[in-house]
């Protein structure tokens, strides 16, 4: 009988600019998740403040934890574990979550688990379907664009990472260029399916072989073309514009994908991260893995758009894994705003 208890774990997410709270059954299952944005108070900044970011965090983290509970219909005799991002992150912010975490922790009795954010944005997918492992993971946030090996739930190998800009952050900055409100991604988006790739800007280090990105060059050939664009009055169409930029990053994230998915042979291929609620990625994606030779298709898992954002649902379901491996975290957990993923030893071929 207690081999078939079901696990509920109260999960805490603030790594940047969303509190979040959420419980998750079983690590599939959301029961209730709670999602406290603060974007309207960076937005006039033109991104996240850390020191506003973390008041907000304080602010709001107690009563969202009720809320999970409550929305939840749960007591904390129900829940079996508590779990929350540690890294990486803003460290005032990571540092609330943290704090709450393990007060909470401490106040109960129940075990803690520490979760890389990284982590939890890959195993959203968990959420919306069964991953069949070796799996392999696109994740593209705004700090991170990573190609990501998962020899199994909780061993996992970065196989190729930005060198300079993430595409999030390239997004938010080109979209600043535009007057576009941070966070920038979703408007560009937008605006891409209006216009047409009439700007040709580079696609940088694609026919390279690795699988490393780099957006910087991408993000001031853009710059300069605006730029130059307004020192001779000109005026130049917002959709095109949007839609170059966005053929350029898809294009790059495609092709490495699509090419890592073909050397490594995954059998589910997973989208994380806030760009992966990009729908010309997405559908891009879908459309490549479908060319592919039967034998190469991969199952594919694109989490809805709510889950790709920061939640603390991904946190619990990455717990989860922890959980069943009795990997805990004790008091001394710390915020460790430069975390990088576990890294699995011996990998696949
Ligand atoms: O994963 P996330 O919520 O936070 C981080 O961990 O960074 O990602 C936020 C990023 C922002 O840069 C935002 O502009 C971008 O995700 N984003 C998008 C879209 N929706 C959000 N980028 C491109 N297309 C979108 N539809
Ligand atoms: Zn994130």
């Amino acid at each position: 009988m207690d081999s078939k208890k079901d696990i509920r774990i109260l999960a805490y997410e603030s790594s940047c600019d969303e509190t979040s709270t959420s419980v998750v059954k079983n690590g599939r299952e959301i029961e209730s998740l709670i999602v406290a944005t603060q974007i309207k108070s960076h937005q006039r900044f033109g991104g996240v403040v850390p020191e506003v970011a973390s008041r907000h965090h304080i602010e709001v983290i107690s009563q969202i934890t009720k809320e999970a509970l409550a929305e939840a219909n749960a007591t904390w005799n129900d829940i079996d574990a508590i779990a929350v991002t540690y890294g990486p992150g803003l460290v005032g912010a990571l540092l609330i979550g943290v704090s709450a975490a393990k007060a909470a922790s401490m106040a109960t009795g129940l075990p803690l688990i520490g979760v890389d954010h990284i982590m939890g944005h890959i195993m959203a997918a968990q959420l919306t379907d069964e991953i069949i492992y070796p799996a392999l993971a696109l994740q593209v946030s705004g700090g991170h664009t990573e190609i990501v090996l998962l020899k199994d739930p909780t061993h996992f190998k970065i196989v190729g990472d930005t060198r300079d800009d993430a595409a999030g952050e390239a997004y938010d900055k080109i979209g600043r260029v535009l007057g576009v409100n941070y966070p920038a991604g979703k408007t560009i988006d937008e605006w891409a399916h209006q216009g047409k790739d009439t700007f040709n800007f580079p696609r940088a280090m694609m026919e390279d072989d690795d699988y490393d990105f780099s957006f910087s060059g991408l993000k001031s050939a853009f710059i300069n073309t605006c730029h130059h664009a307004d020192q001779l009055h000109q005026e130049l169409n917002k959709y095109d514009l949007a839609a170059s930029f966005q053929a350029a990053v898809v294009d790059v994230l495609a092709h490495k994908t699509i090419r890592a998915i073909k050397q490594y042979q995954p059998k589910t291929f997973i989208m994380g991260g806030g760009v992966a609620a990009n729908l010309g990625l997405r559908d891009r994606m879908e459309a490549e893995i479908a060319n592919l030779p039967e034998n190469l298709t991969p199952k594919v898992i694109l989490p809805s758009l709510k889950l790709c954002g920061d939640n603390a649902a991904m946190i619990g379901a990455a717990a989860y894994n922890l959980y069943n491996e009795g990997k805990f975290s004790d008091l001394t957990l710390n915020a460790d705003p430069s975390l990088e993923l576990p890294y699995a030893a011996e990998m696949l071929k």
